[in-house]
């Protein structure tokens, strides 16, 4: 094993969402909802659902793919897989054992990560310290969820969520270029805030656990509102800290999509001009682990990154689990 303590960045990247769509005024035929209640206050217009036989594998699969290929490295460049997802094909093995297969990149060892809507960004900081310290030089970093398939389509919530992956390619880099802070936090008091009661070793699926819901996602919307408007601030604000930058440095905000409202609320507190965040909620909703992965991979191939931005991340999901991250782009 190498002795080192490398720079890392992004080198590649790609995204993969289904064909089907749902539209808000879809969702008005199935819910007691408004498509302009839904615009309004979460920024959504319409989001993509996997199909019956599509899952989290296969769009994650299909990402990871395109970012490999985008990086310019072979499948058997890759050392290793980080699949970022709360909606796993099934409960073993992991989901990124199956993606390593449908990918064909044997050369890689793959785990998967759980943070929910923080997967992505807690996903790149583990690939980062791989990279850094000389254990790994390519590693594909996935966010890949299906939350259509745990929802209750007659429930109000039925209206935040879409399907979606995301990936990147990270590898070492210059001295002054990628990844300039990490910040990751957990607050395990606020578990059950988002939850998916059932099939796990404390309530394993059975007749009643089927009938009463309990494998669907719960959500408490206020206390997502609350506590992201709350914690989303506090980890940009140590990351500008811990990185000497001014929230004026910041060219771009690539933050997790949970609604336009909370990013609104966010860029008010931070002093960063709301034009600088970058959004793709209308088209897909909340994507979970795939938000962040999927509107950088867009980004990134429209051409709206530039060499030496200095681009910010951000994400809060159930758990608690949030976080940040600065890179200067290269
Ligand atoms: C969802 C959210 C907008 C609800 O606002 P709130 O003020 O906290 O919640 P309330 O339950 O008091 O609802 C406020 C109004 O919205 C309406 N409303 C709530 N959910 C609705 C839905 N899905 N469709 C239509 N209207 C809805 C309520 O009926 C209520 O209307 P009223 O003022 O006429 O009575 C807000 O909590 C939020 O943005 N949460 C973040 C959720 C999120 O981002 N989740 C995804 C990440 S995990």
């Amino acid at each position: 094993m190498k002795q080192l303590v490398r720079n890392v960045k992004i080198l590649g990247t790609g995204s993969f969402v289904p064909e089907k769509i749902f539209s808000n005024e879809y969702l008005e035929t199935l819910v007691d909802t408004s498509s302009k209640w839904i615009f309004e206050n979460l920024g959504i217009k319409e989001r993509r659902i996997a199909g019956e036989n599509e899952c989290t594998s296969d769009l994650a699969s299909k990402a990871g793919l395109m970012a490999v290929e985008h990086s310019g490295l072979s499948l058997d460049d890759i050392d290793l897989i980080i699949v970022a997802t709360s909606t796993s094909d099934r409960i073993a093995p992991s989901t990124a054992a199956i993606v390593q297969d449908k990918m064909q990149a044997y050369n890689a060892v793959a785990f998967d990560i759980s943070a929910v809507c923080s997967g992505f960004l807690f996903g790149m900081s583990v690939a980062s310290q791989f990279i850094a310290a000389g254990v790994y030089d390519n590693v594909l970093v996935i966010g890949a969820d299906t939350f259509s398939k745990i929802t209750d389509w007659t429930k109000r919530e039925a209206v935040f969520f879409g399907d979606g992956a995301g990936a990147a390619v990270l590898s070492h880099s210059n001295p002054n270029e990628g990844f300039l802070a990490f910040r990751l936090y957990t607050d395990g008091r606020g578990k059950w805030n988002f939850t998916i009661p059932a099939g796990g070793s404390e309530m394993p699926a059975s007749e009643k656990t089927v009938k009463e819901k309990l494998h669907y996602f719960q959500m408490n919307g206020k206390a997502v509102y609350e506590v992201g408007t709350e914690v989303l601030p506090k980890a940009i604000n140590q990351v500008l800290t811990d990185t000497g930058l001014k929230i004026s440095d910041i060219d771009l905000m690539i933050p997790h999509q949970p609604s336009i409202k909370i990013l609104q609320k966010t860029a008010e507190i931070i002093g960063l001009p709301f034009e600088k965040v970058m959004t793709n909620m209308d088209k897909y909703a909340n994507t979970s682990g795939g938000t962040i992965p999927i509107l950088l991979d867009e980004l990134n191939r429209s051409g709206r990154i530039k060499k030496g931005d200095i681009i910010l991340f951000a994400a809060v999901g159930a758990g608690w689990t949030y976080g940040a991250s600065i890179i200067k782009w290269s």
